[in-house]
């Protein structure tokens, strides 16, 4: 309870809150993070940048994971912890939300784009990796489940990824320079359902901290960087959230 009291004042006091989400908050939607007791990394491997530039077959598992995701996205919905998200946010017109997670749950639980910055990239989109022109994903997905091929470029033949960030890949300038401008604009930094593990998106808390903000973590297992947060609460995220949009 006391924690709870914290976390709420800590909101209602702060004039910049900036909220920084991991694959965490999407668990309770059914969709698996990376590190957590049954996180995705336990049972697969990591397909690096490099790999999928100059391997076809580590093209191909690629494309099959976003297949079997996207088959998984089309089934789930935002979850308690992002409706709460959208709603604390929205009692704070300067709130603004840095997320790692690609699955496009905090768009469809109503936060504004203009609101949000995705880190990693989004999976519910591809696009070339030398000309940059989107694909929706239904036109690359399509011959490669009815033919096994993977389609090239129609503007430039290059390369098509889904959208996403991939290890060893360089990360979105324009996404980490607006991320790096709101940790140091911010007076609250909260971290929700990340395990902290991965840079430099992990570096973002210190760099807030830095500039005079607190720091808040709310995640189920403790992370390397807890000591410098100035209120960690293990909980659940879904309940937990519930209970501060209601007493905000
Ligand atoms: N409530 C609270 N915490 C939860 C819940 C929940 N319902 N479900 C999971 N968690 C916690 C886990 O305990 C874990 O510490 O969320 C954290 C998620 O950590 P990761 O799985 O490492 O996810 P994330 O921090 O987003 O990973 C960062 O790594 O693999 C890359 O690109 C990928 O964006 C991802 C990045």
């Amino acid at each position: 309870m006391k924690q709870l009291l914290s976390f709420i004042n800590l909101i209602n006091n702060s004039r910049r809150p900036l909220f920084f989400t991991g694959a965490g908050i999407s668990t309770e939607s059914g969709i698996p993070d990376f590190r957590g007791p049954s996180g995705f990394w336990k049972t697969n491997t990591p397909i690096y940048f490099k790999d999928f530039i100059s391997s076809e077959s580590a093209r191909r598992d690629s494309w099959q994971r976003n297949i079997n995701l996207s088959k998984k996205l089309s089934k789930v919905k935002p979850n308690d912890g992002h409706l709460a998200l959208k709603d604390i946010m929205e009692r704070n017109k300067k709130s603004y939300l840095i997320t790692q997670n690609v699955d496009n749950l905090h768009q469809d639980s109503g936060v504004p784009e203009k609101k949000i910055t995705e880190l990693h990239g989004n999976s519910t989109y591809a696009n070339c990796l030398s000309c940059y022109k989107k694909y929706s994903l239904k036109i690359v997905h399509e011959p490669f489940v009815k033919k096994g091929l993977i389609i090239p470029c129609d503007n430039c033949g290059g390369l098509l990824k889904t959208a996403t960030i991939s290890f060893g890949q360089p990360m979105p300038e324009e996404e980490m320079e607006i991320a790096l401008l709101k940790a140091a604009k911010a007076d609250l930094f909260v971290v929700i359902g990340s395990s902290l593990a991965v840079y430099p998106a992990a570096g973002l808390p210190k760099i807030a901290q830095e500039s005079g903000s607190k720091l808040v973590i709310l995640n189920a297992e403790p992370t390397e960087l807890d000591s410098i947060f100035d209120l960690v609460v293990h909980q659940k995220i879904g309940i937990f959230l519930k209970k501060v949009a209601k007493n905000i």
